[in-house]
Formats: C-alpha cells, structure tokens, sequence
C-alpha cells in the first residue's frame, strides 16, 4: 500500500474527535493562506459527532477561518433534515449553530428533493476540488453511502450519484469514487472493536470488494484515524501510536 497511506492510533474516542479536528484546522488554516478558502467535506453516522461538537467549543470556535470555510457532505439520507437520521441535521445541532460562518458557505445536500433531482444538482454546487474529505466506515465496510455491491462503483463520471441502502434503508446521495479520489486529503475517522474485522480487510487484506478500499486519493493523501479497538486486529509493523494531544 505504500507511504500514501498513514495510519494513526489513538487511546479513546475523544482523543479521535481532538485528532480529527487538529488536522482539520492545520489543513483549513494552510488552504485559506494557499488558496484563499478551504473545501471540505464532512461524514455522517455517529463516529464524527464528538468531533462535530469540538469545533462549536473554543478553540475551534473562534479560531477557525470559517468565513473561509466551505461545508459539504459526503452523503446525505434522503429525510427531513429535522430527522435524526440527518446527516445535515445532525452538524447543526453538534455544531453549525454555534460558529460563525456564512449560510452561503454550508453546502447541505438536498436530501427532501427526488434523489437523482438531488444528485445533478448537488454536483453543480461543487465548484473545485476538496481540501479535505472526511468518511467512515461501516462493518460491511462501506464508506459514504457508497455499499458493497452497489451500482455507484463503478461509477467513473458523476461526482455524486442517487443509491438506497444501509441503515437507515433510505434514499440517499452520496459521493463518488471519481470526486473523492480526487480530493488534496482523505481522513477515515473509525472506532469500535466491532469495526477491528472490516479495518484488518481493507487495510492488511486490500480486499477490494469492501468500497472503503478503493478510497486511495490520485494526487493526494490518506490519513486513517483509529481508536485502538478498531485496530485491535492490525500487524504492529503496519501503525503509528500518537499520543493523545
Ligand atoms: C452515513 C455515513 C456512513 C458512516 C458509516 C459509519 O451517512 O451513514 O456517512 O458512511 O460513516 O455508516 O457509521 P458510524 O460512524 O455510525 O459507525
């Protein structure tokens, strides 16, 4: 697999949550200088929601360039965004509702939309490629609403495509392989011992039937974050211990 992927073990869920948002705000704060503003995507599920939360409380509350900052999703459940089940939903009451950034700047799918409505439109509303894209992992070991077997694998021209499954069975918009190998950096964020089979397959196994597997950025780079639990089944030789911050 190479030097592209780097794959870091902390102790706890909240030492993932610290973990995640310190790369998300030395990425943002080198995009903003770079490039003037920072792309980045945002997962769902409920892995990323400490960290969610995190970037309402100081520091990150006050220090993030979020004027500067454009909030995507990498796939949406097709319900009100007032469903718990909404990945949307969700980051406004972990976070988007305490920081300061401009309604223009949170790019939600259009998950209340017909899905294939929803997915031509969403692509038009990516102007440029992602700084940075966060994802999860499922114990089937799907990642976005991209499922084992799925017709949107094989997808090679769309950004973002209509599919139905996991769990909730709804609906739902996601991302692609093409948008989010595409992406300047890819972040997996897993944790759970229940997850340590699925992690063993896609990163010691390369099984490329997992769709986790073929997330590998063309000209960018691979960053797994996991909590020990979820790499309770990897070879030594394969990790990097970071102490918690
Ligand atoms: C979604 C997610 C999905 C998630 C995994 C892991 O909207 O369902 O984007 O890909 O990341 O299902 O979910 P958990 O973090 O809840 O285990």
């Amino acid at each position: 697999m190479g030097d592209k992927v780097n794959i870091i073990i902390v102790e706890a869920r909240e030492d993932l949550a610290e973990e995640g948002a310190h790369v998300f705000a030395e990425l943002a704060g080198a995009a903003v200088v770079g490039r003037g503003r920072c792309m980045v995507a945002l997962s769902g599920g409920s892995t990323p929601r400490k960290m969610h939360a995190l970037f309402g409380e100081d520091p990150y509350r006050s220090s993030m360039p979020w004027n500067k900052i454009h909030l995507y999703w990498g796939d949406e459940r097709c319900v009100p965004e007032a469903s718990r089940w909404s990945n949307y939903g969700q980051a406004c009451e972990d976070f988007l509702d305490r920081v300061d950034i401009p309604a223009d700047n949170v790019h939600a799918m259009p998950g209340s939309l017909p899905p294939e409505e929803g997915a031509s439109l969403y692509e038009k509303e990516i102007t440029g490629e992602f700084d940075l894209v966060f994802l999860g992992l499922g114990t089937d070991g799907h990642t976005a609403s991209l499922f084992p077997g799925d017709i949107a694998l094989q997808e090679k021209r769309r950004r973002v495509v209509a599919v139905k499954g996991g769990q909730p069975e709804v609906h739902r918009l996601t991302m692609t392989f093409p948008l989010i190998n595409k992406a300047r950096k890819v972040v997996f964020l897993v944790a759970g011992e229940e997850k340590a089979e699925v992690v063993k397959s896609v990163l010691e196994d390369r099984d490329t039937r997992l769709p986790a597997t073929r997330v590998l950025p063309s000209g960018g780079s691979l960053t797994w974050i996991l909590e020990r639990g979820a790499a309770s089944l990897l070879p030594k030789e394969m990790i990097c211990e970071r102490k918690a911050r």
